[in-house]
């Protein structure tokens, strides 16, 4: 694409917003995925998550590139990774509903997937720690609670699973609304209402992906530091800073 933009190699508008689609849905969707292993991965250490639905998510995934790549690369959908109403329905005849249909689809497979996913965190998060509440540290932080507070991971895996449910859901609305819009086009759409909840969406996936890889500094940083008190813990004693301050990090840029 820069090559494109410096006038290096020639490639239709079209082809170049193709290309442009491919590469922010694809950045966006591996950068998900990946953050969703880290943090997957180290959660498993305090509760009890199912590996059958980690398996359906990279299922619904793989499924969704293939609606994808073939709405782009077969269907000539050029719309961005956004999808951006009314972009989708018009085309001005560069791509078929066909192609904007498959795009949209493979979204929403990939959704599926993530909502699952993250509905797995909270099941075995409340079945640990009793509430979302408890597991963001909450007692800790506001009601001066004595018990041990729940790891960092826990903190960062409640904090995203809030957030990124809400987001799916909301994406999972628009691309319904955009879908029947696209095969019945009289079906009026909101532009202002379905720009929010795209919007949502996506910058809500995108962010989180930062706390979800986040979580591999809390686990993986030596321990010394925090055995020396650096992080608010006694010298010899585990600091018990991190999780309730990182709570309330977390819930404020989440909310
Ligand atoms: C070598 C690294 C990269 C290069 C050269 C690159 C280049 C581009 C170019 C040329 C565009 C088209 C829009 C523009 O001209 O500004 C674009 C769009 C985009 N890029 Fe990248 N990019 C890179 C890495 C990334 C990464 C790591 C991500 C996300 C994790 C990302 C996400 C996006 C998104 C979301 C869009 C918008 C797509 C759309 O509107 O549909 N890119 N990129």
């Amino acid at each position: 694409m820069r090559l494109s933009q410096a006038t290096w190699l020639e490639l239709t508008p079209n082809l170049f917003y193709e290309v442009m689609t491919a590469h922010g849905a694809g950045m966006v969707g591996i950068s998900g995925l990946a953050a969703s292993g880290v943090i997957w991965y180290f959660l498993r250490r305090y509760v009890d998550l199912s590996v059958g639905i980690l398996w359906t998510n990279l299922a619904f995934f793989l499924l969704g590139v293939v609606l994808i790549l073939g709405g782009i690369f077969l269907g000539n959908y050029a719309g961005g990774w956004t999808f951006l109403f009314p972009l989708p329905g018009t085309s001005a005849g560069v791509w078929g509903p066909a192609g904007a249909a498959s795009y949209l689809f493979g979204l929403l497979s990939i959704g599926v997937g993530f909502l699952l996913l993250y509905l797995d965190f909270a099941r075995a998060i409340m079945a640990r720690y009793g509430s979302l509440a408890k597991a963001l540290g909450w007692p800790q932080l506001f009601r001066n609670s004595d018990d041990e507070a729940p790891p960092p991971t826990v903190v960062a895996a409640t904090m995203v699973l809030i957030v990124n449910i809400a987001g799916i859901l909301s994406g999972a609305v628009v691309l319904a609304l955009i879908l029947v819009n696209l095969f019945a086009p009289q079906f009026a759409v909101d532009a202002l209402l379905t720009k929010n909840l795209t919007y949502f969406f996506g910058h809500v996936f995108i962010n989180a992906t930062i706390y979800q890889a986040l979580v591999a500094v809390y686990e993986i940083l030596p321990v010394p530091p925090r055995r020396h008190g650096f992080l608010g813990g006694a010298p010899g004693k585990r600091a018990r800073f991190g999780s309730p301050a990182l709570g309330g990090a977390f819930a404020g840029v989440g909310g």
